[in-house]
């Protein structure tokens, strides 16, 4: 048995001693200057430097990085799929590549972990006109005495990675490591072909030679690097013999607690472990979402909607297990105490805050849940009597029974009833529900929340001209909220397009007139003297103490942050990229001034 603390241990261990610096984790919350709501990939803070610049920390890092990824929201459930994981990543910044690093990952793989080098598995990229076919990453395997025969060539949509939905972001072919499962599913001759699930992906070396263009073209970038990614829950459970993710340490404890309080048993009654691996998982990223060093609180937009979602869907599913929904509190306490103390201390630290946050969410969601009751009722009521009107008119008129599609999915929807429920409560009154028109309109909505994911993926790396202008503009009209309202004035959230600039900042009062203008006013005249903005790199702690500010969280006092000032405006923390001089920004405008959520405001403006 290992545990999870023994595989973080063991995978930076053997990265220092390859002469890897470990990094530390960045926030789960996207910071708002790139549009990106979570951290979906460990390499997704390393974008920059995976594009060239220079990394303060050298250039080979490794680190465990946590990432969020709610696009398969819906599949959570089963026994594999999680919104929250661990990511085990290590980075050449153009450093070692493809000899050392499949020399590294086998070495890993067989002498640390002890996989059987007779059975690993590993796919290359086949070629296409982009990129050639990966012969020298398939030639290293081979001499190191993977099989021929377990190695593969696929095409693009298996073998190469990149952030979807981007552009200008570093990308390549990668090689995928498999190794099939110990309980076998369906056959035992089948390849990684095969979906029958007999072999698992344990985690890749993705080989960032290019960068993403407009249109889908690819150029070569100068440095070669390699970004690894080999997901922890999913190493850890492949380790242990298991094929359920809920049965390692990192969930175990907290599904015996829910069979425990349910009174029902994980693996013999499928629904209910269904439903207990939903509640785990929704509260675990509840809890690092909330307890993270950015954290959020439930909302109805933005990240803040997501985790919304995640905490009422858990909470219906305690519901349909017939358990109170405050044991999610109880999950919460042990994840926190028992399972994620040591690698997480923020999290014990800010428990109270996480437990009153989940608290106060599972009241007001049981509120929405009897408003949801009467909607039930009175669409009910609605058909019954539509029923006895038609039947008084036309004697051979056949009742309807069935509560429509639409009807269901806004009750789901809005009020949070999963299907089951609408039709264990049409059937107790003899009616059905149109599931097939139910999971049509579910489907259109999961397609609609894909799409948007996908965009809001897409303004991860959307850099150009426009978008710095807006950026170096959040700054200047920052600074001169702060010198209205004081130095408590902070960024709670920006969103930059082409076209203009979204900023929220805390604030407790809707903003007059003469503040408006006054502020327009300021960022105007910072434009008209035509000040550079300067770039400089200074340890953390020394541009605290020189006044610097942010939404920047260092790993360390020591840590070495990037600093732009405007001299006499204003001084922050903040990866840039920023224009050279004020003097290019043009006319600063105020759109709109408006509520973004209690105690925060938000103001659109553009630059003519
Ligand atoms: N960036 C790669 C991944 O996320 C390693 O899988």
């Amino acid at each position: 048995m290992i545990t999870s603390k023994e595989l973080r241990d063991k995978w930076i261990k053997f990265y220092e001693e390859r002469g890897h610096v470990n990094i530390g984790a960045v926030s789960l919350i996207g910071d708002g200057t790139t549009g990106v709501m979570f951290n979906v990939a460990g390499m997704q803070p390393l974008m920059p430097y995976l594009l060239g610049k220079k990394h303060p920390q050298g250039t080979r890092l490794c680190n465990v990085q946590g990432c969020v990824r709610t696009v398969d929201i819906d599949s959570v459930g089963d026994a594999t799929h999680f919104t929250f994981f661990e990511m085990m990543g290590n980075w050449s910044l153009g450093d070692y590549f493809k000899k050392e690093k499949t020399k590294w990952s086998f070495e890993l793989l067989t002498e640390v972990f002890g996989f059987d080098k007779d059975k690993i598995c590993s796919t290359v990229f086949e070629g296409n006109e982009s990129a050639p076919r990966d012969e020298e990453t398939a030639g290293y395997l081979k001499a190191l005495g993977i099989k021929d025969e377990n190695i593969f060539y696929l095409d693009k949509s298996n073998n190469w990675w990149e952030l979807e939905g981007t552009v200008g972001t570093p990308c390549g072919p990668d090689n995928e490591w498999f190794y099939p499962r110990h309980d076998n599913p369906c056959c035992d001759s089948c390849d990684v072909n095969c979906d029958c699930g007999r072999y698992v992906e344990i985690g890749n070396d993705v080989y960032m030679q290019y960068k993403k263009l407009e249109g889908g073209k690819y150029v070569e970038l100068e440095n070669k690097n390699v970004d690894t990614g080999f997901g922890l829950d999913r190493l850890l459970l492949f380790l242990n013999g298991l094929s359920d993710g809920y049965k390692t340490d990192l969930f175990a404890s907290v599904i015996s607690h829910l069979e425990k309080v349910s009174n029902k048993s994980y693996d013999s009654d499928e629904k209910a472990q269904k439903a207990m691996r939903i509640i785990a998982d929704h509260t675990r990223t509840s809890v690092m979402l909330i307890g993270d060093k950015n954290g959020i609180t439930p909302s109805n937009t933005g990240a803040g909607y997501i985790l919304r979602r995640l905490l009422r869907r858990a909470i219906r599913y305690c519901m349909m297990l017939e358990i109170e929904p405050s044991v999610m509190c109880d999950c919460t306490k042990i994840f926190i105490e028992q399972i994620y103390d040591s690698a997480y201390p923020l999290l014990v630290e800010k428990e109270d805050y996480i437990l009153d946050e989940i608290n106060k969410e599972i009241k007001k969601f049981l509120a929405t849940i009897s408003a949801g009751m009467k909607e039930f009722d009175k669409a009910i009521i609605g058909m019954e009597r539509k029923n006895a009107f038609m039947a008084q008119k036309d004697p051979s008129y056949i009742p309807e029974t069935v509560i429509s599609g639409k009807q269901a999915f806004r009750l789901y929807d809005t009020f949070g009833f999963p299907l089951e429920l609408t039709v264990e409560l049409a059937s107790e009154r003899g009616l059905t529900v149109d599931e097939t028109a139910f999971n049509e309109a579910f489907k259109a909505h999961q397609e609609l929340s894909k799409a948007q994911a996908q965009a809001a993926k897409g303004g991860l790396a959307e850099q150009n001209e426009m978008t710095i202008k807006y950026h170096t503009a959040t700054h200047i009209m920052l600074a001169g909220l702060r010198k209205m309202f004081g130095d408590k004035t902070e960024q709670k959230g920006s969103n930059i397009t082409a076209e203009r600039l979204r900023f929220d900042f805390n604030c407790d009062h809707k903003m007059t007139e003469e503040e408006l203008k006054w502020l327009e006013n300021f960022v105007n005249e910072v434009i008209a003297k035509k000040i550079d903005v300067v770039k400089t790199e200074e340890k953390y702690c020394d541009a605290v103490k020189g006044g610097a500010y942010g939404v920047f969280n260092a790993e360390s006092d020591d840590q070495t942050v990037t600093i732009y000032t405007i001299d006499g405006v204003d001084k922050q923390i903040c990866g840039g990229p920023h224009v050279k001089n004020t003097g290019e920004l043009g006319t600063f405008v105020i759109k709109k001034e408006e509520s973004s959520s209690s105690g925060v405001r938000r103001i659109k403006a553009i630059l003519k």
